[in-house]
């Protein structure tokens, strides 16, 4: 009794976890259109005015660099998107398949990765994403205009 009791308990665990996991992850689309394009656009463009960077063909540099890769893993719509590592990695991948000049040479992001970037401590985005500009400046590399220097 005791040993099919068990087993149906189980057996209904383990469906909730697989209907949860089929419930909460969403496609990386899906996921810019529901949790990104109300600020970035349908477009990537942004609204540089309001300190919204633009996208296309300006991320290549962030995604390249390893104080990029962990910004981006920081930036406020992602870390306020309660999306999982594994829906951020992948809709980072989707955001740089879409706009990155040379997506094909742009190491993707994983779930790990995310993780790991995550525990990183970022006091202060605007601070990092400063830091960045002074950086890639220094080397004649432009990112998205940015409101404040
Ligand atoms: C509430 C508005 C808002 C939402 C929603 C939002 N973002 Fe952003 N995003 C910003 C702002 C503002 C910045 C600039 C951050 C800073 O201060 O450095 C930014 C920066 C970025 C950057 C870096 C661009 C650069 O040049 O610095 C990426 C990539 C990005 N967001 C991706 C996303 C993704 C993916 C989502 C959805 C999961 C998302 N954002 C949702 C406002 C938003």
């Amino acid at each position: 009794m005791a040993k099919i009791l068990q087993n149906a308990w189980l057996a209904a665990c383990l469906g909730a976890i697989t209907c949860n996991v089929l419930a909460v992850e969403r496609s990386a689309e899906k996921n810019y259109l529901l949790r990104c394009v109300g600020c970035h656009g349908q477009d990537g463009a942004g609204a540089p005015n309001q300190g919204i960077p633009a996208f296309p063909g300006l991320l290549d540099p962030l995604y390249s660099n390893d104080l990029g890769r962990t910004y981006l893993t920081h930036v406020p719509g992602v870390r306020a998107s309660s999306l999982s590592a594994n829906e951020i990695a992948a809709v980072l991948n989707h955001v740089a398949q879409r706009w990155a000049k040379a997506p094909h040479e742009l190491e993707r992001f994983t779930a790990e990765e995310v993780q790991v970037r995550q525990k990183v401590e970022v006091p202060d985005i605007v601070a990092l994403r400063r830091h960045l500009t002074g950086y890639f400046r220094a080397r004649g590399i432009e990112l998205a205009p940015y409101p404040w220097p």
